[in-house]
């Protein structure tokens, strides 16, 4: 078993007791972190799609991971052993009809994955995809959000980077990703990431139109560790606890979650350095060619006329005097 697929199982036990883990290596030093996700849905009556801008009292109580009922993992495991899929839910009304579904991902190489929004992996990273299916919304205008919060061993450093692009050729009219790095305090070097792009989608099958903005709220350090058992038995020294929101949607947003009944967001985890963007050789041949052909024709243009100059001097037109 290779550790990528043992990172992979252990990601997936943990998520059954509310977490999910992973190493933050370099070298023969190693980190341990530990992420626990809560969704919080809100009735979002003014449509800022900002929990920030939201009353508390618009809040309805978040779903914990840890409370929920999961599939069976055997039927979830994929025959390659790289991927693993767990849909589940709490015991009540909400999740008659639909679950909530984390899809872990692990790679052998680099690339990228088929469907939007592609993001970019190396073997050092493993890919979750986390969306809701179904769930029945308990408000009029619900929308959801995120929270991630990040267990880790002290010493560590974490920010959010967003860096642009001028390419959106993976992630169709998305020109950002996101991403939240951690470091050692007083050192240079990042050794973890969560890398995304600022995008989320209404439908299975993404497509434009289904397309919807998501942001990110500021990452705050948190004084208290998580109430989950087992990341108090796993952090028996003192451990900081970042976090942050992902929300989607965007103000004045006519489509609320209740439309679809469905929302999708893809994040990479990994370690070392997140993987940058690169130009794919179509686009580098693009932009060579449109930055080439007006160079080409200004040169064609300057010796036309050039031509032409000397031929008009040689054509016996002699000024007369
Ligand atoms: C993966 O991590 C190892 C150890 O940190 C490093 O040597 C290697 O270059 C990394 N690979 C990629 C693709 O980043
Ligand atoms: C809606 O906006 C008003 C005015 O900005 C604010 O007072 C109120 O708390 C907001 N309601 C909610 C539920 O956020
Ligand atoms: C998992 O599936 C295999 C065959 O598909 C079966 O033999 C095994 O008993 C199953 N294990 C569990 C725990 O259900
Ligand atoms: C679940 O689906 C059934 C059949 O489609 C429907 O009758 C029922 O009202 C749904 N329940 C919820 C809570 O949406
Ligand atoms: C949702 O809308 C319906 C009809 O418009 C209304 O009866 C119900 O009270 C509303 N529910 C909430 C939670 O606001
Ligand atoms: C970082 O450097 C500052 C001053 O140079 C020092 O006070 C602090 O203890 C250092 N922190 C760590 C974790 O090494
Ligand atoms: C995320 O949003 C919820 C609801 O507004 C809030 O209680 C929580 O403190 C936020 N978490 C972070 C890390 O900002």
């Amino acid at each position: 078993m290779s550790t990528f697929t043992a990172n992979l199982i252990f990601s997936v036990l943990f998520v059954v007791f509310g977490a999910t883990r992973g190493f933050l290596g370099n070298g023969d030093k190693f980190r341990r972190k530990v992420e626990i996700i809560t969704v919080w849905e809100y009735d979002d009556v003014n449509n800022t799609a900002d929990p920030q801008q939201t009353a508390e009292s618009s809040f309805y109580p978040p779903y914990e991971l840890q409370n929920f009922l999961w599939s069976d993992l055997n039927e979830t495991l994929d025959q390659s052993g790289l991927t693993v899929k767990l849909c589940g839910g709490e015991r009540t009304e909400s999740f008659l009809n639909g679950s909530l579904c984390l899809q872990f991902s692990a790679f052998e190489s680099v690339g990228r994955d088929q469907p939007w929004p592609s993001l970019h992996h190396n073997a050092n990273s493993s890919q979750l995809h986390v969306w809701l299916n179904g769930v029945t919304p308990r408000g009029n205008h619900s929308r959801f959000a995120l929270e991630f919060q990040s267990v880790g061993d002290s010493g560590f450093q974490g920010r959010v980077d967003v860096h642009s692009s001028i390419d959106d050729e993976y992630t169709p009219s998305i020109f950002k990703v996101s991403q939240w790095v951690s470091s050692p305090v007083n050192q240079s070097g990042v050794w973890g990431y969560n890398q995304w792009k600022p995008v989320a989608y209404r439908k299975a099958v993404p497509v434009f139109e289904d397309a919807t903005p998501c942001k990110h709220s500021q990452l705050v350090s948190m004084k208290r560790i998580p109430q989950s058992r087992l990341v108090q038995a796993y952090f028996t020294e003192d451990p900081q606890t970042h976090g942050l929101n992902i929300s989607f949607g965007i103000d004045k947003d006519p489509v609320f979650y209740s439309d679809t009944k469905y929302i999708s967001w893809t994040v990479l985890v990994g370690m070392g350095e997140p993987p940058a963007d690169s130009f794919s050789t179509l686009i580098i041949i693009i932009i060579t060619v449109g930055l080439g052909t007006p160079l080409v024709i200004i040169i064609v243009g300057g010796v036309f006329v050039w031509i032409r100059k000397r031929r008009s001097h040689s054509s016996g037109y002699e000024p007369i005097n």
